[in-house]
């Protein structure tokens, strides 16, 4: 092994010898899979040998998942033969389906909206180590898009900052898909936010002055990425259907912030959140003509059916802003049950 290319033929035989020309193979049907919060979902994965082998050989499997926002990868679940082991939030949640074999199809049972994100399934025989990986998103018919700015004004969010408001709204910051079909669905927003993927965009509708202005046509306009700690937006929260019920409290006063906190406690419930309201206008027609206040101090009314006096004449979640906690207003109060 002298010259370079006889270097490289060296090698290569090298490795058929030490693999005995078995190639280790690792597929999956569906490199993305939908699915509603709270069901069980199954992420496709098998793997064979090349020429098949004779004796099955014992292989080590493992699952690992990195959120949408891709920052890190987690262990999932390691599985030598039929141990399973399992990290986490994954914990006593997950398991392998070994319908057949190769099988090594991982199973999520009451899937949350923080289960989603890119998962890897590898498969690790003695030196050989191959992986696929399966996209798992929470959408269609199940997510409403909203555009969320904090108390403190426009453009305020980083995106770490913009992830954790989300996820105090219930909610997850959108995918550029999630925000495309919900710009289809008429979604109009003239304030630039986070996606995901690092991306700041906003969907328009009706092209307008100073949105862009007229020429250009409706669509979702793209900032591209920007940087993550040094640039501040405002940021799109996706939400998923719910169980349980968001409802507005009946009651003959009105409430300032925090007498409003206590009044859904003592209804043996809580103050709804943001991404709660949403889901609920979305998914169970909640239509009310009250402005109530919600978890993060503001206020807020949800109307499927536009009529008069109820803001503007088409569907949409009113927001009357942050206004000061000292106002009275209704509540919305949400329950898990
Ligand atoms: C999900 O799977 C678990 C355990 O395998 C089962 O008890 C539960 O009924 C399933 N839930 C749904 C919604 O199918
Ligand atoms: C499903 O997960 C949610 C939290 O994501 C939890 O509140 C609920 O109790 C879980 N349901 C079951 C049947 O484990
Ligand atoms: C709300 O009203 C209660 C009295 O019912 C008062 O103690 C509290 O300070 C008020 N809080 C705010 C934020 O106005």
């Amino acid at each position: 092994c002298s010259s370079f290319t006889v270097f490289f033929v060296c090698l290569f035989v090298l490795h058929v010898v030490h693999f005995n020309g078995i190639k280790l193979r690792v597929e999956t049907t569906l490199p993305s899979v939908f699915t509603l919060r709270g069901s069980n979902v199954t992420l496709p994965c098998r793997f064979w040998y090349e020429p098949p082998l004779n004796s099955p050989r014992s292989v080590r499997v493992k699952w690992s998942w990195s959120p949408i926002t891709g920052d890190r990868e987690v262990d999932v679940l390691v599985a030598i033969g039929h141990h399973q082991r399992s990290f986490g939030d994954f914990k006593n949640r997950v398991y392998l389906q070994h319908d057949l074999p190769g099988d090594t199809a991982l199973v999520i049972t009451n899937v949350s909206m923080s289960d989603t994100g890119q998962y890897r399934c590898e498969i690790i025989d003695g030196l050989e180590d191959e992986s696929v990986t399966v996209d798992l998103e929470l959408r269609g018919a199940g997510s409403v898009v909203f555009p969320y700015q904090p108390q403190n004004g426009r453009y305020h969010l980083t995106f770490p900052e913009a992830r954790q408001v989300c996820e105090e709204q219930d909610a997850m910051v959108a995918t550029s898909d999630q925000l495309y079909m919900a710009w289809q669905e008429g979604l109009d927003w003239c304030n630039a936010g986070w996606l995901a993927d690092g991306t700041v965009q906003y969907p328009i509708n009706l092209p307008r002055y100073p949105c862009g202005g007229l020429g250009l046509a409706p669509g979702v306009r793209s900032y591209g990425p920007r940087h993550k700690h040094l640039h501040r937006y405002d940021v799109f929260c996706f939400s998923s259907s719910l169980r349980g019920r968001v409802y507005y409290l009946e009651h003959a006063q009105k409430f300032n912030f925090t007498e409003a906190i206590q009044a859904c406690i003592e209804d043996d419930t809580q103050i709804a959140k943001v991404g709660h309201l949403f889901a609920a206008w979305k998914f169970l027609g909640l239509d009310r003509c009250d402005a109530g206040w919600l978890a993060d101090g503001s206020v807020r009314y949800p109307i499927t059916t536009p009529r008069l006096n109820c803001g503007p004449h088409k569907r949409g979640v009113r927001s009357f802003g942050f206004p000061s906690p000292y106002y009275k207003y209704g509540v919305y109060c949400y329950s898990s049950r």
